[in-house]
């Protein structure tokens, strides 16, 4: 995507870092950085870091890090040049247009456009004579016409071209059509792809239609139809129902497993309801969830499957700092059914009912043993103390040790000694995971992204050691003397040292920042790099590094050569032993 470096330049310059940074979370300076939450990883103790001066932030717990470019990127799931456009705005500056940045824009511009198109014929559908049973279907899942109104529920006709034919007279191609996933295509021909089914348009965040998910109107196999991934659509990174659920005056998300389960929520007046697109939890839907709120009440089905899933959730949205509640669905399959049969009051009561993840656990442990049996109470105590030690206050573990202790019916001593080894089992485990790692040096100053490897580590140790230090004094680079990017023994490393030097001699500006053609990872790692080397800018240790570089790629030019002379002379001697 070729915007003009001086373009980017100025982009950069225009939006410092912590500004922009600044709006997403609440930054605390110390020393030259400033250190926050991040926002990409849930997280109780600020590991993100943004330096004002080098214009890049880094998190020392996800190693996430880039300029402000990559920060737009990642926080808002935007594309390159959608997050250059969005940086550009934000600076009153015009975008210079690039042909292929267009051109895609204009592609999902499109693809947007048709998705709404499509989703309002499916709406006009269940309206249409041809709608009728569908209409009546809606009607007996007790859904409000205001609701369907409100979520665009419509109905795909039983035809294979009732689409296709609308879609193509207000100009879409089929090729459009294809892109967006509405259609299946036999013998070069292209059809309806969803049929007889109840439509739940899926939007973004921003509300642009972006999938369908539809249902059959009977029992018939798969429940289910949804759109495949297409340029606009991605299931990982969406929650049905978050366009609405995130205006909610509410400090918590209910999420649920059910498309209708949310509309019927939202009907009943819970404004905060979300479910994760027909597969199962994904980080990404926790990270994009713990943008909007702190916490969560998992109101999974009360069914094996949904009880599993919510063992599943539990951690992930922990992990993500999202306070984790879970509902106990009594005498109905679902929320949906629930409400139907009991209303929302009792639904209310459910709500503040639900347990926090702690009782719900000890819950599910203590379901899986006869506590008449001794065998069975000794193992019921034993995994009970094993969750109450990984508690972080003392006064948790008290609460929930007393509890196991009254229902185990053993002394509340013998109960804190249980948990007291539980902890020091799981603390022995931690160290000698950690001596593994302190016993492989080497392996811990491995890139923790396994794409990148050093495989000569003194020479990438100083490799990184010049990165840093021209990023911070970039008047260094006129004293690399015959250093190459071609020099380094990291291919990245190198790549970036040489697109450093040449912006340096073309006196363009030399910050991480600025960097062009660099994956995300590779990004982070080039912060990473310049977060982890903070100490002053000195020219004897840069000229140290600079010479290590160049001796190490002199000893494996030899070391090869070696090889080859001696290649050579075993060539030699088997041709003089034929000969
Ligand atoms: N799902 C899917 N494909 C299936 C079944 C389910 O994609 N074959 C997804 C859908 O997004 C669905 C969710 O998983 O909304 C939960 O499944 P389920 O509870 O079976 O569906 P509901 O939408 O709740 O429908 P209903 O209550 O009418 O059974
Ligand atoms: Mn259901």
């Amino acid at each position: 995507m070729a915007f003009p470096a001086s373009f980017i330049d100025e982009l950069v310059a225009r939006n410092p870092i912590e500004d922009v940074v600044g709006q997403y979370v609440s930054l605390k300076r110390s020393g030259a950085n400033m250190f926050g939450l991040c926002p990409f990883h849930g997280e109780k103790t600020a590991s993100f870091s943004v330096a004002p001066d080098k214009g890049i932030y880094y998190c020392f717990g996800c190693h996430k890090g880039g300029g402000v470019v990559n920060f737009m990127m990642e926080v808002e799931g935007l594309s390159y040049p959608d997050a250059v456009r969005s940086l550009a705005k934000r600076a009153g500056m015009e975008v210079p247009e690039d042909e292929q940045y267009q051109s895609r824009y204009r592609q999902q511009e499109r693809l947007w456009a048709l998705m709404k198109e499509a989703g309002r014929f499916f709406y006009q559908q269940l309206y249409a004579p041809a709608g009728a049973k569908c209409l009546e279907y809606v009607a007996g899942r007790g859904l409000s016409k205001s609701i369907v109104t409100r979520f665009g529920i419509g109905y795909a006709p039983d035809s294979w071209n009732a689409l296709v034919d609308a879609m193509r007279k207000k100009g879409y191609t089929d090729k459009e059509l294809r892109d967006a996933d509405l259609v299946g295509e036999k013998n070069g021909r292209i059809y309806d792809r969803f049929r007889n089914r109840l439509m739940f348009p899926i939007f973004d965040v921003r509300g642009n239609v972006i999938g369908f998910g539809g249902r059959v109107l009977d029992d018939s196999k798969p429940k289910y139809l949804n759109s495949n991934e297409t340029l606009i659509f991605n299931k990982r990174k969406n929650l049905f129902g978050l366009n609405f659920a995130k205006k909610t005056k509410q400090p918590y998300m209910i999420l649920v497993e059910g498309n209708i389960d949310v509309v019927t929520l939202h009907q009943y007046g819970f404004d905060n309801a979300v479910a994760s697109l027909g597969t199962s939890l994904t980080e990404e839907q926790v990270t994009l969830l713990s943008r909007y709120t702190e916490q969560v009440v998992l109101t999974y089905d009360g069914d094996e499957a949904g009880q599993r899933a919510a063992q599943r959730a539990i951690p992930m949205l922990e992990k993500s700092g999202i306070q984790v509640k879970v509902l106990r669905m009594k005498d109905a399959k679902d929320p949906d059914e629930f409400l139907h049969k009991f209303g929302a009051d009792r639904f209310k009561l459910l709500l503040e009912d639900s347990a926090n993840r702690v009782e719900y656990q000890l819950n599910a442990i203590r379901s899986k043993y006869d506590l008449r049996v001794d065998d069975e109470k000794i193992k019921f105590v034993q995994e009970a103390a094993e969750l109450i030690s990984t508690l972080d206050s003392s006064v948790k573990r008290e609460v929930y040790g007393g509890r196991v202790a009254e229902s185990a019916g053993i002394s509340l001593d013998a109960m804190k000694l249980e948990v007291n080894k539980a902890f020091k089992r799981r603390m022995a485990r931690e160290r000698k995971r950690q001596e593994k790692i302190d016993l492989a040096p080497m392996q811990a100053l491995q890139p923790k992204d396994r794409s990148i490897r050093y495989d000569n580590m003194k020479s990438a140790m100083a490799e990184e050691g010049i990165i840093a230090q021209v990023i911070r004094e970039p008047a260094l680079l006129d004293k690399t003397g015959m250093l190459r990017g071609e020099d380094f023994s990291v291919e990245l490393l190198g790549r970036v040292f040489a697109q450093l030097q040449t912006r340096h001699k073309q006196g363009l500006e030399v910050s991480v920042a600025v960097l062009s053609e660099l994956t995300a990872q590779e990004m982070s790692h080039i912060t990473g790099i310049c977060q982890k080397h903070q100490g002053p800018v000195n020219e004897d240790a840069f000229h140290d590094c600079v010479r290590i570089v160049l001796n190490e790629k002199q000893r494996s030019k030899v070391s090869s050569d070696d090889d080859l002379l001696a290649l050579q002379k075993k060539l030699m001697e088997s041709k003089g032993t034929k000969g």
